[in-house]
């Protein structure tokens, strides 16, 4: 296990200068129990708008607001002291325009304490990404399966799979990278194109469902936790707390039916007359 020293916090630079080298450990984390436990193990937490699936049942992100990834960001960024927060930026919140965007991302960023944002999509989001990264905002871009975009894509499918649509996603990433985006998260690509483009890609790339080759890795910690009962087949699962939650509950019903639920003298240690 391996734990970073207490000190500043990871910035956007120093996530953009890890290009190449050690990889970078990314998880999401939408509240402040989880946020403290990973903070010290992890360069960045994603407050992602899987929020809305994850934590809220919706069968998409597409109804995330604003205000719930503001309310999410906020006890993240209060929790921890170590990792880089980055907070999503909804859909709906910033396709409009350049000054949309700016307008909430600012208010992300004041309202929640968070050190970046991120959005999605590659070559159509790049005049928006400068605007952004021009007026102080650092921005992680999305490029692949963009889950905003879902009903457009017909589904969570792997992008790339035909080797004709490699180019295209290609132009994606270096789209953002030029447009200053210090890091992109490259989602469900076949494994040759996500480290294609980590080759190519002057910035990070963070892989979910990509590549080992990726500069970095991201999962929904729910997920590894093993807290999703039909997890992404990518997942791989680093504890079985469905489990081991169901288990205690299990274990409480049966002491509270009972009658074998410790009293108080089992805290203060009173002795029963
Ligand atoms: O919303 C999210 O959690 C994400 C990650 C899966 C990259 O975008």
């Amino acid at each position: 296990m391996s734990a970073h020293a207490r000190g500043r916090r990871v910035s956007a630079p120093a996530i953009a200068a890890r290009k190449g080298k050690e990889p970078i450990v990314a998880l999401t984390s939408y509240h402040a129990h989880t946020a403290r436990l990973a903070d010290a193990h992890v360069d960045l937490l994603l407050v992602g708008d899987s929020v809305g699936m994850v934590l809220y049942g919706h069968g998409s992100t597409l109804p995330v607001t604003l205000e719930m990834m503001i309310v999410h960001g906020k006890v993240v960024a209060a929790a921890t002291e170590h990792a880089l927060v980055v907070v999503d930026m909804p859909f709906g919140s910033y396709e409009e325009s350049p000054a949309q965007a700016f307008r909430n991302a600012a208010r992300i960023m004041k309202e929640t304490g968070c050190g970046a944002v991120k959005l999605e999509g590659g070559a159509r989001m790049a005049e928006t990404i400068a605007f952004l990264t021009a007026r102080g905002i650092p921005v992680m871009a999305h490029v692949g399966l963009t889950p905003q975009s879902v009903n457009a894509l017909g589904g969570f499918f792997v992008q790339g799979r035909k080797q004709e649509h490699w180019a295209a996603i290609e132009a994606d990433a270096a789209a953002v990278a030029g447009a200053g985006a210090f890091c992109v998260v490259v989602e469900a690509l076949a494994e040759p194109l996500a480290a294609r483009i980590t080759e190519s890609c002057p910035i990070p790339t963070i892989g979910i469902g990509a590549s080992a080759a990726c500069d970095g890795q991201i999962l929904v910690m729910e997920d590894m936790l093993g807290l999703n009962p039909a997890p992404p087949k990518f997942v791989k699962t680093y504890a079985a707390l469905g489990q081991a939650i169901e288990g205690a509950i299990e274990t409480y019903a049966e002491e509270v039916r009972h009658r074998a639920f410790p009293g108080p003298e089992h805290v203060y240690g009173m002795k029963k007359e």
